[in-house]
């Protein structure tokens, strides 16, 4: 599955000190749509309000997607086919680094009930899907790359619950590596990324020395990911 990521040109990590930061503001009219509009401050922040303005609509966090029963489930599920496999740590030139990795393609009920609910928020209708679901684990001192999904083989929206801790999600705009929007995934949260914040920005999961949010620690644990994808058009 590694394959169908590509790393960054820019994998050279620019200094976030001192930056001009700004949140988006809970009253920004472009938030006050949907259900979760007072809630969405809190997940995004950026070194510039452009910035965030060029991926509102684009990017969405649903903190609380799913319960701790479920998260459960999706768990006991992923953990068989995971605990048989090593973490890899010796690939310098992997985009991922501290991981394993599995596939899922048949779910039982409780699980087939969430990916449901995943697919009819993230995707458009009658979008077709990839068919297995990948499973990334994320060992404590593990992280991910800067780097933009394949685009041979997969389309416009990823959409990815994060199992057992909260991360940090950074995107970079690909054409100015001094710009960033972080996203703040917490436990059981669902991510979506969408068009130009999945096409024209990086994505990557802060390792744990660098894993803060505005300003805040965010402490990474073992974390698991169950990711949907679309297919290219
Ligand atoms: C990937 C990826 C993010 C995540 O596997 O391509 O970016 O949430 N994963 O684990
Ligand atoms: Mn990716």
């Amino acid at each position: 599955m590694t394959l169908l990521i590509r790393v960054s040109k820019q994998l050279q990590r620019q200094s976030f000190k001192n930056p001009l930061l700004y949140r988006l503001l809970s009253e920004s009219s472009a938030l006050r749509k949907g259900p979760e509009s007072k809630e969405e401050c809190t997940w995004l922040y950026g070194s510039s309000q452009e910035i965030l303005s060029l991926v509102r609509g684009h990017v969405e966090v649903r903190q609380n997607f799913i319960s701790e029963e479920e998260e459960n489930a999706l768990f006991k599920e992923v953990e068989t086919a995971l605990r048989k496999k090593r973490y890899e740590f010796d690939h310098w030139d992997d985009a991922i680094h501290g991981y394993r990795e599995t596939e899922r393609l048949q779910w039982g009920v409780t699980c087939e009930s969430v990916l449901r609910r995943v697919r009819a928020v993230a995707f458009p209708e009658g979008s077709p899907l990839l068919g297995p679901i990948h499973v990334l684990d994320l060992d404590k001192e593990g992280y991910i790359k800067p780097h933009i999904d394949s685009v041979k083989f997969c389309g416009s929206t990823i959409a990815g619950l994060s199992l057992l801790s909260e991360s940090v999600m950074r995107l970079v705009p690909e054409n100015k590596s001094t710009d960033w929007v972080d996203l703040l995934l917490s436990r059981r949260s669902l991510y979506i990324l969408r068009d130009e914040a999945r096409f024209k920005f990086t994505h990557e999961i802060l390792k744990e020395e660098e894993s803060f949010f505005s300003g805040q620690k965010v402490p990474r644990h073992r974390r698991i990911s169950v990711i949907c994808r679309n297919l290219p058009v």
